[in-house]
């Protein structure tokens, strides 16, 4: 069949490749390359196409002919082709994912980072589990739950507002677990005791382990010392300016840098016996054009795009001498790995956590040191 003529529910016989970033697999069929949901390396799946674009054809696997050793029964019943969108890996074993995610990681500093393999092998990128959930359920402490047209309850299917009708999500915390139970309100957080109250829309970490992970990350890379200045960019409710502001102690100085006027709130409650940390309400980008000062280390913690050139190369002409970025997304920061390196900012150290089990996405905090 010619290239152009795979439309949407054809089904094909294809060899699972590598995994790609977002959750798929990468197969090839009619001279074309699909990202397939449901498959694992090397496995021999039929495939039914789900989408075909100019550049990208997509499929669900919706047989298995054979199966990868790391398959495993999906322990959600609203799992599979056609069926809840929210997670990507139900149907593969909990160390199998972290591997994935590892090698995602790995292809994205390689591809968009463009570091050589030799620089790879410095670092060690394999994604830690986080303390609390070992069979990577029950987890998330916030939920979205849809309703359809017909007023019924459900799951969002992947790429569609179509709504999986659903009783109750699995990897959600028992108190957010089943619709109508979603805590839309305030919610109280602690980390490393200090307490946080934050509203139900803003941004917190959903993996409860996260928040004290990140941060114990963040302060080690960064190693922040009394009577330091430091920038904490995109500081949502001051997670870390919070323990930031603890190491500078009443000398030091430490500037959160945050649009959210709720999160910026949220912080103000948190951190209000922390005299050092200001608070600025604002744009990252425009509060660098006229940010004070050289800071010893600054904190970036971008939304998904990740912080892009203009931030970057605004902190870099700052010179910080230490630079920990907190991701989200591995692509976002291979990308901004790439402008680090091209400003004088080198890779120095990377920690990856399952932050988000039964999905395909991590979190990435990594270290940047000044090039001598
Ligand atoms: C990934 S969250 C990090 C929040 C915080 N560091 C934490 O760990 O809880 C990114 C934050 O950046 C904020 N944000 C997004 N774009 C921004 C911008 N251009 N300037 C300032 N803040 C921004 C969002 O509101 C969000 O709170």
């Amino acid at each position: 069949m010619a290239a152009e003529g795979l439309v949407v529910g054809d089904e094909r016989e294809v060899r699972i490749g590598t995994i790609a970033h977002g959750g798929h697999f990468i197969a090839h069929s009619d001279g074309r390359t699909l990202f397939v949901r449901h498959a694992l390396p090397g496995e021999l799946v039929r495939v039914r196409v789900t989408e075909v674009a100019r550049k990208i054809v997509r499929a669900d696997a919706i047989e298995v002919l054979e199966a990868s050793p790391n398959r495993v029964p999906a322990p959600c019943p609203w799992a599979g082709p056609g069926l809840c969108g929210g997670c990507d890996f139900q149907h593969v074993s909990l160390p199998a994912q972290r591997e994935l995610k590892e090698q995602v990681l790995s292809d994205a500093l390689r591809r968009f980072g463009r570091l050589s393999d030799e620089e790879l092998a410095d670092f060690d990128l394999a994604v830690r589990e986080l303390p609390g959930h070992p069979d990577g359920l029950g987890w998330r402490t916030r939920m979205t739950w849809a309703t359809d047209s017909a007023g019924r309850v459900g799951l969002r299917k992947h790429r569609s507002h179509d709504v999986v009708t659903a009783d109750r999500c699995l990897i959600a915390a028992e108190d957010v677990s089943a619709p109508g139970s979603a805590a839309a309100g305030r919610v109280d957080r602690e980390v490393r005791g200090r307490a946080w109250r934050v509203g139900g829309a803003d941004f917190w970490q959903v993996h409860p382990g996260l928040p004290e992970a990140l941060v114990d990350a963040v302060l080690e890379f960064g190693v922040p010392a009394v009577g330091e200045t430091w920038w904490d960019l995109y500081s949502g409710a001051g997670l870390f300016a919070a323990f930031l502001g603890e190491a500078v102690g009443e000398s030091g100085r430490v500037s959160a840098v945050e649009s959210s006027p709720a999160g910026v709130k949220a912080a103000r409650r948190a951190l209000h016996d922390l005299p050092q940390v200001g608070l600025e309400e604002g744009d990252v980008a425009r509060w660098l054009r006229t940010a004070p000062g050289h800071p010893a280390g600054v904190v970036l913690d971008p939304p998904r795009s990740g912080a892009g050139c203009e931030v970057l190369e605004s902190v870099t002409e700052r010179a910080p001498d230490r630079l920990v970025y907190v991701a989200c997304d591995p692509v976002a920061l291979g990308r901004d790995v790439a402008i680090l390196g091209g400003n004088g900012y080198r890779l120095a150290n990377v920690r990856a956590f399952d932050g988000f089990p039964m999905t395909h996405h991590l979190e990435t905090v990594a270290e940047f040191r000044k090039d001598l």
